[in-house]
């Protein structure tokens, strides 16, 4: 019996984890007699926090949930933190309709600065917070006032890797990007000269259709290239991919040349690098998705060819990647369904599986989250202003384990966007 908890004290992880899995154990005591250990399931811990904005036209905020570690997210127990900017709608017919801004980026966390940036469409401006405690991420300052953001509508915003520099994407009348260094005793500070607009893109202020706008900014994860998609208005005019090359200094230089998908594609939307190919997976409003060969695209008289997916009547426009299934997880708001696809070194893409996120909802902007070694996919739902969580525990098997709901706060369903996470620790 000695041994048994001399054993204990020193590997008590090791215990824990046994008991997690088996119910009631029954140990043998070298005395004869069993003692019976209870299933000690550990109380999960606050891990994180999750962020969205209320992008509110006549005052925009941060709102932060708080993660704990199986993966619930608290809403109740949190204030939220305005931007002092406004958010914006692109126009249409119902001015309530959501996905407002209809980009994918709105709200940017550098985990390494311990910054959240965000974007203010309605103010043409950009809000820093500190993150000064990363233990408690759901507490968050704004340092300094909002800067400007050089263009009208900005709409997504990205850092570098090491959390000193942020692009900032316009969709308005002036669009294109702009960089700024980040401080975080003075915020962003914008590095003069460094805007670059974009071609053939002309938009009004708010933008009156995401027909032709500007939607996401990707930095790849070499940081030799900044990558801009423009949603298309027809197959005549369509969109394309557009973007720069990043010099020394971590400001664009070099143009790269407009690459357009194949048809029927013809409006890029959310985009990503595929890792470890020389590729872009790219949703497509219009009919799914399409990838971008960049090595055929580096040749000034190629495109690149476009790989149609296999995803006929759906609406995608949102996707991220999990490292612990290999695969994107795309959104698809019009059937309410997270897809899952696996893209091959030939660069084909599969659908892997497909599951529905809920009978009534509105999915938008996503997000992927490890908590302690397990991923989370988290989906924004504006109809129910709450935020979906779905489990990847392995490749084609994403579970919605619960929907956890803001509405006690001041956001209004048609407004609401981006989604950005910040883990405490990785363990
Ligand atoms: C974190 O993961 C470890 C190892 O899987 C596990 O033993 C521990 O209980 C987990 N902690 C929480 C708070 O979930
Ligand atoms: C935000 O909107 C309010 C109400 O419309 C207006 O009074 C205020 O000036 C705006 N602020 C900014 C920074 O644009
Ligand atoms: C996480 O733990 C809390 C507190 O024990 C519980 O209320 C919640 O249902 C759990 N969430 C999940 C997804 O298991
Ligand atoms: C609220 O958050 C604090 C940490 O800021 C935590 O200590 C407390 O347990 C939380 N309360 C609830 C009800 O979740
Ligand atoms: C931000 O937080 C850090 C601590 O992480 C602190 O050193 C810094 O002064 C804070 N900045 C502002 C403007 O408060
Ligand atoms: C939140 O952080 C600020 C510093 O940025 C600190 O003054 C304040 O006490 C913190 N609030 C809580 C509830 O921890
Ligand atoms: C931005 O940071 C770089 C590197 O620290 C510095 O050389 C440059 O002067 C800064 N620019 C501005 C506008 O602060
Ligand atoms: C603008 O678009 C047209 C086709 O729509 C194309 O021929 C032209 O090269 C584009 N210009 C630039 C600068 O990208
Ligand atoms: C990408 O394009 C290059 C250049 O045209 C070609 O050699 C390569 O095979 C293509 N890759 C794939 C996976 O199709
Ligand atoms: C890639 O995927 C396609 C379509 O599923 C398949 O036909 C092809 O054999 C795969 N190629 C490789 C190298 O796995
Ligand atoms: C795989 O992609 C190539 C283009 O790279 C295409 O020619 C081929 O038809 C695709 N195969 C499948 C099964 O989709
Ligand atoms: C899929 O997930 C469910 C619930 O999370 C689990 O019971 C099942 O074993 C998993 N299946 C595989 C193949 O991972």
């Amino acid at each position: 019996m000695s041994t048994l908890f001399s054993h204990l004290r020193r590997k008590p992880i090791g215990l824990l984890s046994l008991l997690l899995q088996i119910p009631l154990l029954t140990l043998a005591a070298p005395s004869g007699h069993s003692i019976a250990v209870r299933l000690a399931v550990e109380e999960p811990r606050l891990i994180g926090a999750l962020y969205f904005t209320t992008n509110d036209p006549s005052g925009n905020a941060i709102v932060a949930g708080q993660l704990q570690s199986n993966g619930s997210v608290i809403f109740s127990n949190i204030t939220i933190y305005p931007t002092q900017g406004n958010g914006s709608h692109v126009k249409s017919t119902d001015p309530h309709s959501p996905d407002a801004l209809r980009s994918q980026g709105a709200i940017a966390v550098s985990k390494s600065a311990q910054v959240l940036a965000t974007v203010n469409a309605g103010s043409n401006t950009v809000s820093l917070f500190n993150i000064s405690d990363p233990s408690a991420p759901w507490n968050i300052s704004l340092i300094n006032q909002p800067v400007g953001s050089f263009g009208g509508f900005p709409l997504s915003i990205t850092f570098n890797k090491m959390g000193n520099l942020a692009y900032v994407l316009n969709g308005g009348a002036t669009n294109g990007v702009t960089c700024y260094n980040v401080s975080k005793e003075s915020g962003l500070i914008p590095i003069a000269g460094s805007d670059r607009k974009i071609s053939n893109v002309s938009q009004t202020d708010p933008p009156t259709t995401a027909k032709g706008m500007p939607n996401q900014l990707v930095l790849t994860e070499d940081e030799t290239k900044l990558f801009v998609s423009v949603s298309g208005v027809s197959e005549d005019d369509p969109g394309f991919i557009t973007g720069w090359l990043i010099d020394a200094d971590g400001l664009l230089s070099d143009v790269i040349p407009p690459m357009y998908p194949a048809a029927p594609g013809y409006s890029p939307s959310s985009f990503a690098e595929v890792p470890k190919t020389n590729a872009l997976i790219v949703t497509d409003h219009t009919f799914g998705l399409e990838v971008f060969n960049l090595t055929a695209a580096s040749d000034p008289n190629s495109c690149g060819p476009a790989i149609p997916g296999a995803m006929a009547n759906t609406n995608v426009s949102r996707l991220s990647f999990s490292e612990r299934t290999g695969n994107f997880h795309l959104i698809d708001s019009k059937n309410r369904d997270v897809i899952e696809i696996t893209v091959n070194y030939t660069l084909n893409t599969t659908v892997m599986n497909s599951s529905r996120l809920c009978k009534s909802c509105t999915p938008l902007d996503s997000n992927i989250a490890d908590l302690n070694g397990t991923e989370y996919l988290y989906v924004l739902d504006a109809k129910n202003t709450a935020v979906i969580a779905v489990q990847l525990l392995n490749p084609g098997n994403a579970t919605v384990i619960g929907s956890y709901n803001a509405s006690g706060l001041p956001t209004n369903s048609g407004n609401i966007q981006g989604l950005a996470s910040f883990i405490s620790r990785s363990s």
